[in-house]
């Protein structure tokens, strides 16, 4: 199983994203600064990754710390979360992973500083033990969603190297592949991180799941010739009314797959659905530098002096999802009434 992150005991270990497909190599974490920097870097990347990536940083400068007091320690918790909240801003499982350990650290403030911070280190654990559930789960209710013998396109990479693993858009198709259905991916290489072509490509093949890569310019025409049954993809925050901000160019996606008539699912943990936004306007949407997009693999593509956008993701509105795929099962429009109906209800990962 890939271990996209792991608690250890001399730091938190990440697989380094940044060097797949043709370096398998780990990078150990052993300060809090050091976690908000591989987050930041993407080194890290994928929306319940980073949340689980938070809050194993928090854990961490939290043990590190020499604090004598509760006081003091509850201080330096805050200027942890602090900069920990600044490393990226769409995806919501980041302060979603931030506020649990707050509320973690309230419930347990009435114990001395080693229990308060064992019970943070055992709450981040808890969090990448849950996340692989979800996954799990979510795999179970998409999985009824696939054909049962075609091909499933998939923008960016919402694998087991987005998540504690398994994945979510990969883990509905992986849960397919499990119980026997026959299934081809045409992976969208994802410009400009080409998280599809370098990671979802990698880790399908580890699978021995057939996988086409296809540059994201060809998918429209993938689709006139019939070649796509189905479209899943992850998310990196879900508004109360189902719209869906993604990795840039996941909006254009859906929009062709509505024209070809082709079901558009997004796979995503209650992590990532964020009820207090209304609509996908109050989504922030990151802008990295435009050195992702003006060079690759280090060589430059694009003449000095032009300017150059990078918006890391997009906003999908909900009228184009045919469905979300939750680990407590799936909502369909309307949304507002659909996702609130599975928020209420009892979860239970194992069913
Ligand atoms: O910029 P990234 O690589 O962090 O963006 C990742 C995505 O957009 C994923 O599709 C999303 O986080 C879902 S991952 C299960």
């Amino acid at each position: 199983m890939i271990q996209t992150l792991e608690w250890t005991d001399s730091g938190v270990r990440f697989i380094d994203q940044t060097k797949l497909p043709t370096e398998e190599t780990y990078v150990t974490c052993k300060t809090y600064e050091q976690v908000a920097d591989v987050i930041r870097n993407m080194v890290v990347r994928g929306a319940p990754a980073i949340g689980v990536a938070a809050a194993m940083g928090i854990a961490l400068g939290v043990q590190n710390s020499k604090a004598e007091s509760v006081g003091e320690l509850k201080q330096e918790f805050d200027r942890i979360c602090d900069v920990i909240g600044k490393t990226r801003p769409t995806a919501v499982n980041l302060f979603w992973a931030i506020r649990r350990m707050q509320e973690k650290f309230e419930r347990v403030r009435v114990r001395a500083v080693p229990q308060i911070k064992q019970a943070l280190v055992e709450e981040a654990q808890r969090m990448h033990a849950e996340d692989i559930a979800a996954n799990q789960a979510m795999g179970r209710h998409g999985a009824t969603l696939m054909p049962s013998s075609g091909s499933v396109l998939t923008h960016c990479n919402a694998g087991a190297l987005a998540t504690c693993g398994y994945g979510t858009a990969l883990g509905v198709i992986r849960a397919a592949v499990e119980e026997g259905k026959k299934i081809h991916v045409y992976a969208d290489e994802t410009r400009p991180f080409l998280q599809g072509s370098r990671l979802t490509a990698w880790e399908l093949m580890k699978d021995g799941i057939p996988t086409t890569v296809i540059s994201d310019n060809m998918a429209g025409e993938m689709m006139k010739q019939g070649k796509i049954g189905a479209i899943v993809v992850g998310a990196d925050r879900i508004a109360a009314n189902g719209d869906v901000a993604n990795k840039i160019g996941t909006y254009t996606v859906a929009v062709l797959a509505k024209e070809h008539g082709i079901p558009f699912y997004v796979a995503a943990p209650f992590s990532t659905i964020d009820l207090e936004t209304s609509d996908g306007a109050g989504i922030p949407i990151e802008q990295r530098n435009s050195r992702e997009v003006t060079h690759i693999a280090g060589k430059q593509m694009v003449p000095d002096g032009v300017d150059v956008e990078n918006p890391a993701f997009d906003v999908t509105p909900a009228k184009y999802v045919s469905a979300i795929i939750t680990e407590r099962g799936i909502a369909r429009a309307p949304y507002e009434e659909s996702l609130q109906k599975l928020a209420e209800q009892p979860l239970a990962l194992g069913s």
